[in-house]
């Protein structure tokens, strides 16, 4: 039976008791054992979000002018996270929906910046070392700018400014770099790569989305931080999420600009239809004021004090958990951690029944495919909520990779890799792929408890074959129910 629209309406109470109950298989966060997804300040702070996010849900970001409440929340915020990055008084910016909106509109103003300074370029470039988000990519793909991957530095997966100067060509507008990167968690060394970006009169944008909030703080409290904001000369644009570590509502991130002059290019304004008058800084159009008041709300009630301390509490706990791990006999760090995100590897043992192991006991880590420079990798992104777990997480690890050891790779990998080599040059059908999906028993929409043997098979294949699978499978996965 296809869905439809209820014949009749509910009561309050049976419509959102439903709702809840659809939660039951969800990931467990406030629990403090999941290591990405949500960024979790505790229940106060969550309260508070929530309550001015319901109170402004209503209101429309469409017009400013009709609502003058969103604009002084919007521009009051984009104050704060210009003075938190030390942008000077000229810096402007915008309220959006994520990290990846922030990034799309910072590319989309570097290709527009193109087009009216150098015309000659045809075909726009931007600079992207392999750690920088895929955000980059997709915005590159959206916006038809080329994404010119660069190779890290293999010790430190920080950005070689060395590499990034030889990819740079006549069709150059942008050079991109992070503080910190997701995967690992380490900052680029912005100075250099702001030097050329300057010295060669290219843009370049620091991703601030994940480090951006918090590396101030960490400075702050000792920690080595270099310059990596607008503080270096060359830096042009940045993006700083507030739904990550300032522990806002998803949908709040702000994109910055040194000056008006280069944000002229992110607004689009529609005057040939017969509507309303259009002019977006922004992806969305008609958007709710809820993410803008939580982000607001949030921020005024921990405060510059209150983030202090909670980040104290981050950086400590990210501090026990790389020594810990550095003493498990088989893991490594793939990386030293700037800040609050780490990532760890093991030549002996699969990261991907590590993982599974820790699952089976509670926790929620992250893997990450083997790309490029990297190894395959566990992720951890510490939250406020995780630091009070740091023994009993790192004794689990330990009891993990004991237990994983003991387990054998799975077969389905190598026989991929031997299958995926001898087609070498052939055209990949949807078949194929769906063969490659039901092999590691991905058949309908479930996924299996243990992800093992899906991780392994998607680590040997080739990137491409990786993005085809991903796309077949959420092809399936978004299907209503009939
Ligand atoms: C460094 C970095 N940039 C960009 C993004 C994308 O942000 P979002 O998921 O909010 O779109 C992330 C997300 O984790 C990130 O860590």
């Amino acid at each position: 039976m296809a869905m439809r629209i209820p014949a009749r309406g509910a009561g309050q109470e049976s419509v959102l008791g439903a709702l809840e109950g659809f939660r039951a298989d969800d990931l467990k966060w406030r629990t403090g054992k999941a290591w990405a997804y949500v960024f979790d300040a505790g229940r106060e702070a969550e309260e508070v979000c929530k309550k001015a996010y319901a109170a402004y849900l209503s209101e429309n970001g469409l017009d400013p002018t009709a609502f003058p409440s969103l604009l002084r929340l919007e521009n009051e915020i984009v104050g704060m996270m210009a003075s938190h990055l030390n942008a000077g008084p000229e810096a402007v910016g915008n309220f959006t929906s994520g990290g990846t909106e922030s990034i799309m509109l910072a590319v989309k103003s570097a290709r527009d910046w193109a087009r009216e300074k150098h015309p000659e370029i045809r075909e726009p470039e931007m600079i992207l070392p392999h750690t920088s988000h895929a955000a980059f990519q997709k915005a590159g793909h959206y916006l038809g700018v080329r994404g010119v991957p660069v190779a890290v530095d293999s010790e430190t997966m920080r950005a070689d400014p060395g590499a990034v100067r030889a990819a740079i060509t006549p069709n150059t507008i942008l050079l991109v770099a992070s503080a910190t990167s997701y995967a690992h968690g380490v900052i680029d060394p912005i100075g250099e790569i702001a030097a050329l970006a300057a010295e060669r009169g290219l843009l370049c944008h620091v991703d601030g989305c994940i480090g951006g909030f918090v590396l101030p703080y960490f400075r702050r409290l000792g920690a080595p931080i270099p310059d990596f904001d607008f503080a270096v000369r060359g830096v042009t644009s940045m993006s700083i999420d507030l739904h990550k570590y300032a522990f806002a509502a998803k949908g709040a991130s702000v994109v910055l600009y040194r000056s008006k002059e280069l944000r002229r290019h992110q607004i689009y304004a529609c005057s040939t239809w017969t509507g309303y008058t259009i002019v977006n800084p922004t992806v969305q159009s008609t958007k709710s004021g809820g993410p803008l008041a939580g982000a607001w709300a949030v921020l005024h009630f921990i405060g510059d004090d209150g983030y202090l301390e909670l980040c104290r509490r981050m950086l400590e706990a990210t501090r026990e958990l790389a020594a810990g791990i550095e003493r498990i006999d088989g893991l490594r760090l793939a990386a030293q951690p700037d800040g609050n995100l780490l990532a760890f590897a093991s030549d002996t043992v699969s990261v991907f029944h590590i993982a599974d192991e820790m699952t089976e006991r509670g926790w929620h880590v992250q893997p990450q495919l083997a790309f490029a420079e990297s190894p395959a990798t566990i992720h951890l992104s510490v939250n406020p909520s995780n630091t009070a777990w740091v023994r009993e997480f790192l004794e689990d690890l330990r009891a993990s990779v004991a237990a994983a050891r003991l387990l054998p790779p799975s077969p389905l990998a190598a026989m991929a890799k031997t299958a995926v080599s001898s087609l070498a040059g052939v055209e990949i059908s949807e078949q194929m792929i769906e063969q490659l999906l039901a092999m590691v028993g991905l058949r309908d929409r479930a996924l299996p408890k243990r992800m093992a043997p899906i991780h392994e098979l998607m680590n040997v294949i080739p990137p491409e074959l990786r993005s085809k699978a991903l796309i077949h499978f959420a092809n399936g996965l978004f299907t209503p129910p009939r």
